[in-house]
């Protein structure tokens, strides 16, 4: 198994500059080969203390394609540097999408995916927006599939965390004049990940931005384009630096509706009533999103996606947030320029936390998945 999938890797490394010479390389891609996927290998890493942070892995997937959307075949590689030309696409005009996901390890040691189509449909939809082609969806699955299988051992233990997944496409090819690039990239690396926000599920502060805006109508706030992040970063950083966890956005035209954090969707409850942002282009059409949706309907809750007004969330009886990352994490308070209010005295709300464990559980492999969202990897 291990020969045959050192053969398979070294007879696709032809182009590659990964470490220097091809011969460092192809020694490095033995090395990694030649340890086992067992976790055993990994003993020293301290699985409880994990938080969201990159800790490099053995492998990462790369594919190579032109802007007709011809390419070419994709192969597993040791994790490390690019070289691109300083005039690619994506460093000048910054042209790239890339996805979240997450694998987790059962208790009975396999390995599981959640709905990695839905992943691979947004990355089309985000490159066409972007002028880019995308690999198609059997492509985007079968390439998470190889990476996370050649990465193995570092999916945490079960309860521990989980493997984040992070395809990315990039323009790669040189270009002067704004124009699309001539080539792409299309690259999965992985990291193993405890808790996004400090302290696991524990309810977070927000910050309403009433000045700075995400995204605005006919912009690109629906799809996961890497320009959108930078910008958030400055209110983002303002934020943490007040106290609070993160930030809330508001629609760019009348600054009252809520459109979502700055790396998850929001939603509200009311009674037996859960609301959320409606998709309107200027909020990401969120996986966990979509599925909080047909799991809280499918549990009888009335779920509606309209306007959301920022008076009506401060009045709400629960909030929470949902993202591949944040998974469903509660709110404990929002803050509205002088007006903080607090949920359930700060503690985890009964909807969040049924939320929580029915995705949770789902994931995982605990509960019974009714809707085929699951994937194994074998
Ligand atoms: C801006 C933004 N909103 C929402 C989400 C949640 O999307 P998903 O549930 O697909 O991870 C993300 C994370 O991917 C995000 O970056």
């Amino acid at each position: 198994m291990t020969e045959e999938r050192l053969r398979s890797s070294l007879s696709h490394n032809s182009t590659y500059h990964v470490r220097g010479s091809k011969v460092q390389q192809l020694h490095a891609v033995a090395d990694a080969l030649n340890q086992t996927s067992d976790l055993d290998t990994l003993e020293g890493i301290d699985w409880d203390n994990f938080g969201f942070g990159l800790r490099p892995t053995d492998f990462m997937f790369v594919m190579k394609g032109d802007l007709e959307g011809n390419w070419q075949k994709g192969q597993l590689r040791p994790f490390g540097n690019l070289e691109v030309s300083p005039s690619a696409g994506v460093l000048n005009y910054g042209q790239g999408v890339f996805e979240g996901m997450k694998a987790y390890r059962t208790a009975d040691d396999r390995i599981l995916i959640f709905r990695p189509e839905e992943n691979a449909m947004r990355m089309i939809n985000g490159a066409e927006r972007m002028s880019m082609p995308a690999p198609d969806v059997d492509t985007f699955v079968d390439a998470v599939k190889k990476t996370v299988l050649a990465n193995k051992r570092w999916v945490p233990p079960t309860g521990k965390g989980s493997l984040y997944i992070r395809p990315l496409l990039i323009g790669t090819g040189p270009i002067l004049g704004l124009a699309p690039a001539p080539e792409y990239t299309f690259l999965i690396y992985v990291s193993p990940v405890g808790t996004y926000f400090k302290g696991g599920l524990s309810p977070i502060d927000l910050k309403v931005e009433t000045y700075f805006h995400r995204a605005a109508p006919g912009g690109t706030g629906g799809v996961k384009t890497i320009s959108n992040y930078a910008p958030v970063l400055k209110t983002q950083l303002m934020a943490k630096g007040n106290g609070y966890s993160d930030v809330l956005y508001l629609d760019a035209i009348e600054n009252k509706y809520v459109e979502e954090v700055s790396s998850c969707n929001i939603f509200m409850v009311k009674g037996k009533v859960i609301s959320t942002p409606e998709l309107a282009g200027t909020i990401l059409p969120g996986i966990t999103r979509k599925s909080i949706i047909q799991l809280a309907r499918s549990r009888g809750y009335e779920v509606n996606e309209r306007p959301v007004s920022v008076d009506e969330l401060l009045a709400a009886d629960e909030v929470f947030c949902t993202g591949t990352a944040v998974v469903v994490n509660p709110v404990g308070s929002i803050t509205h320029g002088t007006n903080r209010v607090q949920y359930n005295n700060g503690a985890v709300g009964r909807v969040s936390q049924e939320l929580y464990e029915a995705l949770t559980t789902l994931q995982m492999g605990v509960s019974k998945d009714e809707f085929d969202w699951v994937v194994e990897l074998v």
